[in-house]
């Protein structure tokens, strides 16, 4: 028997058959399954009673019924489960201990896990398009969330089987070139000399050519002069690009150094430059992109919203926008990565824009014959600063990325070294890099994406609740079990006995929830679930290391809770992992 799945989602399935085999059931019956009080079971359902009040029905007989046919179909297996019905009509079932002890056995390490995750993306192509930050500037504290859910989600996608391509579709072709080119010029800046800083160069000019653009028509004209002389291949110019993109790409790719995130193709927006044309003659062709006001547009006339608010995909001066580049990009993804699949991390400021992306997508490869491409904007919310605005330094300026980790590492020196004081120094800075960087990662991943959230380093550092520093201590702690009893994790358990102490069991069926927590993270694409997961399940091990005390002298006692003492912090660590965690031996 296979044993991966979620035990709750089968009897709910299971149920729903039954329901449709049975007398007195002829309207849509919800079960309404999941996790209960382990006095009670596993999981109960819940959804006789609610339904019997609308039939006017007796629940305990319709649960009756409703488990005769459960039996008479045979369609829940009693090897993994068993039930009962209790009360006025809740049905409570149980997890055979055949089948807890089984899944132990089996999933037992991370390459167990990923091979029945596997089944949930086998054979699939995803792109996954995150971080994305446009050059000649400095990553600040908004790129946080796309790198870091992005890099989790790529994870999280090639754990469930799926080709990933990960793909950073940064912003090189922009209006801003034509600014900065003519404020370098004006400057008399040595783009060619050695600088100390040069993406701080850069992002001074661009202020002061901003500033200088802002009301002075001939100054603009000459920056738009400049980008268009960049367009035109002018080699100064292009020269002078090149520059920009480098300094800007060593800064990115520092910072993702530090995240440990890292890319399969960084073809930014100038990488289609070439291949707009094709996607206006085709948009055009097929009758879904006209002339307005000399733009080239897409209307989505049966969305009210986008009625009057077309999809501007060629400018009325002709150059190329964010839209054009990202039809360009969706065919390129299709066609040349072979992708059935692209997911796109942005802030929910962007929502509109992907909306009528998808849309413009949908109709294009309908009326082209293509095969359709399934895309999904995964969008989040914006950090708040303690005043419950968008979060800044002192000065007004966006937070640099750069600065947080530093400090973020900073304050985690300063709480490991408080903590463990007699480690040698070497051990704690890697230590706080771990917790530094972890906290400031999880503090992101453990909430509703689509929620904004409010910043505190006091919250994200504590070793109280749903953090990083938590959960690397609960792993650092089973890992210190294990080398105080000159154990290496996962030996020895060959002889483990049955499960038959309350705390035992609860963590047991915990373990098992990781496959529920899984597709519920997979479902909308949203790592909090799987976060919360791994919080709770650092909780049901408390309780039981609580209780149940591990090295004792019975050998099959010892081996089944080592058992699960080992089983614990695989899945730790495997979840971690997939956040982009790096986790500890001790700390
Ligand atoms: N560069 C954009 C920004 O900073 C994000 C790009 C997202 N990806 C895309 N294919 N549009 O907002």
């Amino acid at each position: 028997m296979d044993i991966w799945f979620n035990p709750s989602a089968e009897i709910e399935k299971a149920l729903s058959k039954a329901a449709a085999h049975t007398d007195g059931f002829d309207h849509e019956f919800i079960p309404g399954v999941r996790p209960t009080e382990p006095r009670f079971g596993d999981y109960q359902a819940n959804g006789v009673l609610p339904y019997a009040k609308t039939a006017k029905a007796n629940p305990r007989q319709l649960a009756e019924k409703l488990t005769q046919s459960l039996s008479a179909q045979a369609l829940l297996d009693t090897a993994w489960v068993t039930w009962e019905i209790a009360g006025p009509g809740f049905i409570n079932f149980r997890l055979t201990d055949a089948f807890l002890g089984a899944w132990l056995q089996a999933y037992g390490s991370r390459e167990a896990y990923a091979t029945g995750a596997g089944q949930i993306y086998a054979g699939k192509t995803v792109v996954t398009d995150f971080s994305s930050p446009n050059t000649a500037k400095q990553m600040h504290v908004g790129h946080i969330r796309s790198s870091v859910i992005g890099e989790a989600l790529s994870r999280l996608f090639a754990f469930c089987g799926a080709e990933v391509i990960r793909d950073n579709h940064i912003g090189d072709w922009g209006t801003q070139f034509g600014i900065l080119i003519y404020a370098i010029k004006k400057a008399a800046y040595d783009a060619d000399a050695p600088q100390a800083d040069p993406l701080e160069d850069f992002e001074r000019l661009y202020k002061e050519g901003s500033a200088a653009t802002k009301d002075d028509p001939v100054a603009l004209a000459a920056a738009r002069a400049e980008l268009v002389k960049l367009q035109q291949g002018d080699p100064e110019n292009v020269a002078l690009w090149e520059k920009i993109n480098r300094a800007s790409n060593e800064a990115f790719n520092e910072i993702y150094r530090r995240l440990d995130i890292r890319f399969d193709k960084t073809l930014g927006e100038s990488f289609y430059r070439d291949r707009v044309e094709a996607v206006y003659d085709e948009l055009t062709r097929a009758g879904i992109a006209e002339e307005s006001e000399g733009a080239l547009v897409v209307f989505h006339r049966e969305h009210a919203r986008f009625a009057k608010q077309p999809f501007i995909i060629r400018k009325s001066d002709g150059a190329s926008n964010y839209a054009s580049t990202d039809l360009a990009t969706v065919l390129y993804r299709a066609e040349t990565l072979h992708a059935e699949e692209l997911v796109y991390v942005t802030d929910g400021r962007q929502q509109d824009h992907f909306q009528q992306l998808f849309l413009t997508v949908e109709k294009w490869f309908a009326a082209s014959q293509r095969p359709p491409i399934a895309m999904k904007h995964v969008w989040f919310g914006t950090i708040l600063g303690e005043d419950g605005k968008a979060i800044k330094t002192r000065s007004g300026a966006p937070v640099r990325l750069k600065a947080l980790l530093d400090e973020a590492e900073e304050r985690a020196f300063a709480l490991v070294s408080s903590k463990n004081p007699d480690l040698a120094e070497a051990e704690r800075r890697d230590i706080a890099n771990a917790v530094g960087v972890g906290a400031l990662r999880y503090a992101d991943l453990s909430q509703n994406r689509t929620n904004d959230y409010l910043f505190s380093w006091e919250k994200l550092l504590t070793f109280e609740g749903n953090t990083a520093p938590y959960l690397l201590y609960a792993v650092a702690r089973i890992r210190s079990i294990f080398r105080k009893l000159d154990l290496t994790p996962g030996a020895g358990i060959a002889d483990a006995g049955p499960l038959t102490t309350e705390s035992e069991r609860a963590l047991a069926h915990k373990l098992i929830g990781f496959v529920a927590a899984l597709e519920l993270t997979m479902a909308d694409l949203r790592p909090h679930m799987l976060c919360t997961y791994l919080y709770e399940l650092a909780g049901e091990f408390s309780s039981f290391y609580n209780a149940d005390k591990v090295a004792v002298d019975e050998p099959e006692v010892r081996a089944k809770r080592l058992l699960l003492c080992h089983r614990t912090l695989v899945t730790l660590e495997t979840g971690l992992e997939l956040l982009g965690i790096r986790t500890l031996e001790r700390m």
